[in-house]
């Protein structure tokens, strides 16, 4: 019933240099094999050296981006950067999403949301200078692994809470939560990526041009502004296995709820090695999501593992809402311990 994970389309380095030493050799193998990249070569090969980074090797492709790794200099340490290409994204994405994700994220500062440092934009290409999270992503782990124990996965899943909790707190919506945009960094901390297709309703995050579009609309179509000021969506940009079925019914949707469902594809596929509904067949797909939600017996999961998830997979109006996902009984069996990291981490950063 449940396709299997995919392969990952990205390639994230399992360990990469972590002393001094490591990265000086890093940084000049790299030296001496960077040019071999055509696509580095000239144009984004000076930028990078001109601003001080030293490519070492491409970590992701998304898809409408790659992701190298890169020794900076100014933050003496490395670095991703994700670069699309003006070129290669449809106008819609450029006109839609291009300065969306380095809005959202420069804004956003959660200790489970990836950090970001700085945006270069050149007539071809944007270039955005992050945090690196060295140990890969869920998807990498699950296919490390065949499937993440109940225990960790709980850990993992109280920090997937807390990041979108914070985004939902701060009016912005993701949008496209999935296994290969939540990452691990040095220390095995979740890190969320990939704020592309994230919505934001928070009037903070509103450039001049934005407000003047809207008080625009809102004279010439007050019907179409009353619907884009209800902070429900109606485009749908994420990964269809991971879409909820208010998104697949494309009526306009709550987009916080449809994170929530998201997060629990996340979580399931994390427990059992696979996807919870497949995505092969759309009309399959909207029947799945529809019906209760089935656990492969070749897993054995706990009972509170399944109220969990049988909270997440219902229809939006009755479906949880973070806040009580928090609370739920097993949840809450790794919140202690989530929270005993985040006060030690605290005191740690005051010291
Ligand atoms: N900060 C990062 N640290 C390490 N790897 C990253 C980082 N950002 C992205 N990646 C890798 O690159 C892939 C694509 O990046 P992503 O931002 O998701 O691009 P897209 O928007 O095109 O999906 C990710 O799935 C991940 O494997
Ligand atoms: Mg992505």
């Amino acid at each position: 019933m449940a396709s299997a994970v995919e392969k990952p389309k990205s390639a994230n380095p399992i360990s990469e240099a972590s002393t001094k030493e490591d990265i000086e050799s890093k940084v000049s193998q790299a030296k001496s094999t960077d040019s071999h990249d055509a696509d580095d070569a000239g144009h984004s090969k000076s930028i990078f050296e001109g601003n001080g980074f030293t490519i070492i090797k491409k970590i992701g492709t998304g898809s409408y981006s790659k992701v190298k790794l890169a020794y900076s200099k100014n933050h003496k340490g490395m670095v991703a950067i994700k670069i699309v290409s003006k070129f290669q994204v449809p106008e819609e994405f450029l006109r839609k999403f291009l300065y969306n994700e380095i809005k959202v994220v420069r804004f956003l500062k959660h200790d489970n949301i990836i950090k970001y440092y700085q945006s270069i934009e050149t007539s071809h290409r944007l270039y955005i200078i992050m945090q690196n999270a060295e140990h890969g992503s869920i998807l990498d782990l699950i296919h490390k692994q065949k499937r993440i124990p109940e225990s960790r996965a709980c850990s993992i899943f109280n920090q997937i809470i807390a990041a979108v909790e914070y985004c939902h707190s701060q009016g912005v919506v993701h949008r496209d939560i999935k296994c290969e945009n939540i990452l691990f960094d040095s220390n095995y901390t979740v890190k969320l990526i990939d704020f592309g297709f994230a919505k934001s309703m928070n009037p903070v995050l509103k450039t001049a041009g934005e407000e003047k579009l809207e008080a625009l609309i809102a004279q010439k179509s007050p019907s179409k502004a009353k619907k884009e000021n209800s902070n429900l969506s109606e485009t749908y940009c994420g990964s269809y296995a991971y879409a909820s079925p208010e998104i697949l019914r494309g009526v306009p949707y709550d987009p916080f709820a449809s994170d929530i469902w998201a997060m629990g594809c996340v979580l399931y596929t994390m427990v059992h090695g696979r996807l919870p509904f497949d995505d092969r067949h759309l009309g399959k797909l909207i029947k799945q999501v529809q019906a209760p939600i089935s656990f492969p017996t070749a897993v054995v999961t706990s009972t509170e593992f399944k109220i969990c998830c049988r909270k997440i997979f219902v229809p939006a109006k009755d479906r949880v809402s973070i806040v009580d996902l928090k609370k739920d009984p097993w949840v809450m069996t790794k919140y202690l311990e989530y929270e005993r990291v985040v006060i030690q981490r605290q005191s740690q950063s005051v010291k």
